[in-house]
């Protein structure tokens, strides 16, 4: 009898912890629907690099990128519900749209993160949270950097040009607002014009050309950017002209690619306002706890700061 006893159990305790691990290795195997807006910088490369990596070290990742096309970004995600995915990701390209397949995925009972833009939609319980950074509080610190560069100055008028983004979305919308909120305090301050770059280099190259084609160039003091890909568009752009950027224009820009620290460093640009693409471990974690059965806050802000020249010596490395 003991001798059988002795047998059952390392047998049964074999068995036990095979199921444990079976669970462990269930519970690590969810299936996550990822569908990503683009690629249309550095820095989204970096963002869909950042929740990739992130995803795949303990779930089953589907991947899609809508290459800003909201129809294909639809389609991905219907995909991903007829493939009756765990949950889904979802960095929306621009920010109304969204409302019916959202609803098709809450029926299927799939539930939805939303990373980096925002949408708007009536029913708040279509998505668990919002990961993202905060555009506002990015445009506040571009507007600071320059109120206080011109806090002493003589001029008695300041012009601003204005390079902005895709439009309905709320980098561009909250960027735009969280920079007038600041430079509204001195007012010496105007956004004379501005010009749309979808944020595309391109885009930003060709706005700019042509606004140097139609208008004295020389007349602006700051050129306010929303990322950096159109700031290097933009860039070009004044190569051809007079105007030496960083001395004659002031240059405020939005991201901190490497390759626009570089562009800090030589004195092209003057201030780089970061905007945090490393999103992974925000989703990764929201996603673990949603599962283990806590609430999440519906809004999820990742930190940010901003790099000029009074600060070069302690600017991390990138990495995009
Ligand atoms: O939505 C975030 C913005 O989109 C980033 O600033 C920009 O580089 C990207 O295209």
């Amino acid at each position: 009898m003991k001798k059988i006893v002795l047998f059952i159990f390392p047998l049964l305790f074999l068995l036990t912890s095979c199921t444990a691990a079976a669970d462990i290795e269930e519970e690590k195997n969810l299936v996550i629907g990822f569908s990503q807006s683009g690629t249309e910088s550095k820095w989204r490369k970096k963002h869909t690099d950042s929740i990739k990596t992130e995803l795949e070290k303990n779930n089953q990742v589907l991947y899609r990128n809508g290459y800003m096309s909201q129809e294909r970004q639809i389609q991905d995600i219907r995909t991903f519900i007829a493939y009756k995915v765990d949950l889904i990701v979802f960095t929306p390209l621009q920010e109304d749209g969204w409302e019916l397949i959202l609803t098709e995925a809450k029926q299927a009972d799939i539930p939805v993160i939303v990373v980096d833009r925002h949408i708007s939609v009536s029913d708040q319980s279509l998505y668990i949270t919002h990961i993202g950074p905060s555009f506002k509080a990015e445009g506040n610190r571009g507007g600071l950097y320059v109120t206080n560069h011109f806090a002493d100055s003589q001029k008695e008028e300041i012009n601003i040009l204005e390079l902005s983004g895709l439009p309905e979305t709320s980098p561009t919308t909250l960027r735009t607002e969280g920079f007038q909120e600041t430079i509204s305090r001195d007012s010496r301050m105007k956004i004379v014009d501005t010009l749309s770059g979808d944020y595309i280099r391109m885009k930003g190259k060709e706005q700019m050309e042509q606004y140097i084609e139609e208008h004295d160039i020389s007349s602006i003091d700051v050129l306010y950017s929303h990322n950096d890909e159109m700031t290097h568009g933009a860039l070009e752009a004044l190569a051809k002209t007079d105007v030496v950027p960083g001395k004659d224009i002031i240059i405020v820009t939005i991201d901190a690619q490497e390759d626009m620290i570089r562009k800090l460093r030589a004195g092209d640009v003057n201030c780089v306002v970061e905007c945090n693409p490393n999103a992974g471990w925000f989703v990764a974690n929201a996603i673990e706890r949603y599962f283990s059965g806590h609430e999440l806050a519906h809004e999820i802000y990742m930190p940010e700061t901003v790099f000029s020249e009074s600060n070069l010596d302690t600017i991390p490395t990138r990495n995009y």
